[in-house]
């Protein structure tokens, strides 16, 4: 099936950017959120970005209006529901996603595919409770969704070959290095990225060194482009707790534990560079790093 309308769920950190490059590629694309808000938010978010990259010179003036007319915000389910694939990017929280689900799946028509963005639920859980497990599948994207080169394809065990090829050639037009990973927890990247951020919070909890040194040591000691701390900053710390706590689940190993500190930041709604605050404060015109008490 030949894709000319993408409908994406939820218009945070990843969905705005899976919008915005999904409207570059020259489909129409439906971006739905919870309220007017943070529809708002996440629209203002893409207009931002594609106001810098005509600043930059990256891209015409037109063409940035006509990827801008190609994004049809709403906070109405209903108009997904002529989407040839429906890419889900909300909250990472699985009765969050089946609730979600159980309503787009009765109004999308039954040929679409279904995919989620999810970094660490296993896709068989959202794919299961659908009523096309066939049509479903994981399409992992990395933060900015706008410049990061990965797409971890997930075929899970009900997914369908047309609806992988379908995903594959979707991560193919918008230039993606596509790469299967298998349905585990994780998937590849955040297999081996979650521990390590993690353990960057555990070093810093045992004194091994100040919330800059971790950073600035790992960029300079292994050529990081950013050090662990604002990664888990970007990533954003509430998703990263919930990561830790889904793999944690799955695996039952502390290196998925989320570290006291991460809860602790959570529950003072401290989620890093989206909130202004995290292990670093963003409200001046350079990071200084959070005094957290220890
Ligand atoms: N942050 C990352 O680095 C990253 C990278 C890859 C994948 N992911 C995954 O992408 C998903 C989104 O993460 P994020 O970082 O963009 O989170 P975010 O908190 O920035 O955005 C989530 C958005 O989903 C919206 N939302 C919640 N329920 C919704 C619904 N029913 N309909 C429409 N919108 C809804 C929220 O209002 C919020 O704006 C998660 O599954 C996460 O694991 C995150």
């Amino acid at each position: 099936m030949a894709i000319s309308k993408v409908g994406i769920v939820g218009g945070g950190l990843m969905g705005h950017g899976i919008a915005q490059i999904s409207a570059q590629a020259g489909w129409d694309v439906v971006l739905r959120e919870v309220d007017d808000e943070k529809l708002a938010k996440g629209i203002g978010m893409i207009e931002k970005q594609l106001g810098r990259a005509v600043e930059k010179g990256k891209m015409e003036q037109a063409d940035a209006d006509a990827v801008r007319g190609r994004i049809n915000g709403t906070t109405d389910y209903g108009e997904l529901a002529d989407c040839d694939l429906v890419v889900e990017a909300m909250t990472e929280d699985l009765d969050q996603k089946l609730a979600m689900w159980a309503e787009v799946d009765a109004i999308v028509k039954p040929e679409a595919v279904f995919a989620t963005n999810t970094s660490s639920l296993p896709v068989i859980d959202q794919a299961a409770s659908t009523s096309r497990p066939d049509k479903f599948l994981g399409l992992h994207f990395f933060n900015p969704a706008q410049v990061m080169p990965l797409l971890e394809v997930v075929q899970t065990v009900t997914t369908s070959e047309e609806a992988l090829a379908l995903g594959n050639e979707f991560g193919g037009q918008l230039g993606k290095t596509v790469v299967a990973a298998k349905d585990k927890a994780g998937f590849i990247v955040n297999r081996l990225l979650v521990p390590y951020m993690l353990d960057a919070i555990r070093a810093y909890e045992e004194g091994f060194g100040s919330i800059d040194e971790i950073d600035v040591a790992m960029k300079g000691g292994a050529a990081h482009p950013m050090g662990p701390l604002t990664l888990a900053d970007f990533v954003g710390l509430d998703t990263l707790n919930s990561i830790a706590q889904v793999m944690f689940a799955e695996y039952a190993e502390r290196r998925f534990a989320a570290p006291p500190t991460l809860r602790k930041m959570v529950a003072a709604g401290w989620y890093g560079k989206k909130s202004g605050k995290g292990f670093y404060d963003y409200s001046g015109e350079k990071p200084v790093p959070t005094d957290l008490g220890l």
